[in-house]
């Protein structure tokens, strides 16, 4: 991190360094989604150096539950298309990206690994229709200052009977409100839990981390 980065994080007070930092205390999508278009260029050298899990961990659900070649797939929170390059590789051909920031965007657009691009903010409506997706992955996405527990709502409707949706969750979310949303929807006979990780941290090289969960929800 350098020295611009690290009076940035003094100035935040929060537990986390530079952009990082930022992000989970920004109030408003357009915050975020402006924060995200300045750390574009610089995000995936920064998340390799904190040792960032979640793109692999994601990876490694979404093949074990989401038979190879299923298509199409939607990265909700794309951010650089760091899952998509390896979802290409792993057998998966046809996968969208969604994500607020169109700076992050952009890297992603280089990697020539998605099929659609959407700019766009989960949390709401989404213009896809029930059942659109075969499968959707959602890495560092629901966390602190991004996407609330609402957010699960419209992933479900969007993702086909039968699909598979793999996202990771932080623990502060997952005990306030996203656990609650999942076992409503398991109740109501939408969803099924397929799997849930044990808490993990999700960057090993940060200065503070709380611990993070990677769900599996199968739709009925
Ligand atoms: C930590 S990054 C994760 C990006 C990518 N999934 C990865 O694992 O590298 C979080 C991403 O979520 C996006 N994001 C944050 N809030 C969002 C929202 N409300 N709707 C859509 N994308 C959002 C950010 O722009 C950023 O690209």
């Amino acid at each position: 991190m350098n020295w611009k980065n690290q009076k940035r994080f003094a100035m935040t007070g929060g537990g986390h360094e530079g952009f990082l930092g930022a992000v989970y205390e920004a109030k408003k999508p357009a915050d975020v989604a402006a924060l995200y278009d300045k750390w574009a260029a610089t995000y995936e050298a920064e998340m390799a150096q904190a040792g960032y899990r979640h793109p692999s961990i994601c990876l490694a659900l979404l093949a074990r539950h989401l038979p190879r070649g299923d298509a199409p797939i939607l990265d909700a929170g794309a951010g650089t298309g760091l899952i998509g390059e390896w979802l290409r590789i792993a057998g998966y051909p046809e996968v969208e990206a969604l994500d607020i920031s169109e700076g992050m965007l952009a890297v992603a657009r280089l990697k020539q690994c998605y099929t659609g691009f959407h700019c766009m903010a989960l949390g709401g409506a989404l213009p896809f229709a029930d059942g659109a997706y075969a499968g959707i992955v959602s890495a560092g996405v629901f966390t602190s200052g991004h996407v609330g527990p609402e957010g699960l709502d419209e992933l479900v409707r969007i993702c086909r009977r039968g699909g598979v949706i793999v996202l990771t969750v932080k623990g502060t979310l997952w005990d306030g409100g996203f656990s609650a949303r999942v076992d409503a929807f398991a109740k109501a006979g939408r969803v099924m839990l397929a799997e849930v990780t044990e808490p993990y941290v999700s960057m090993p090289g940060e200065v503070a981390t709380t611990p993070s969960r990677a769900v599996v929800l199968k739709v009925v």
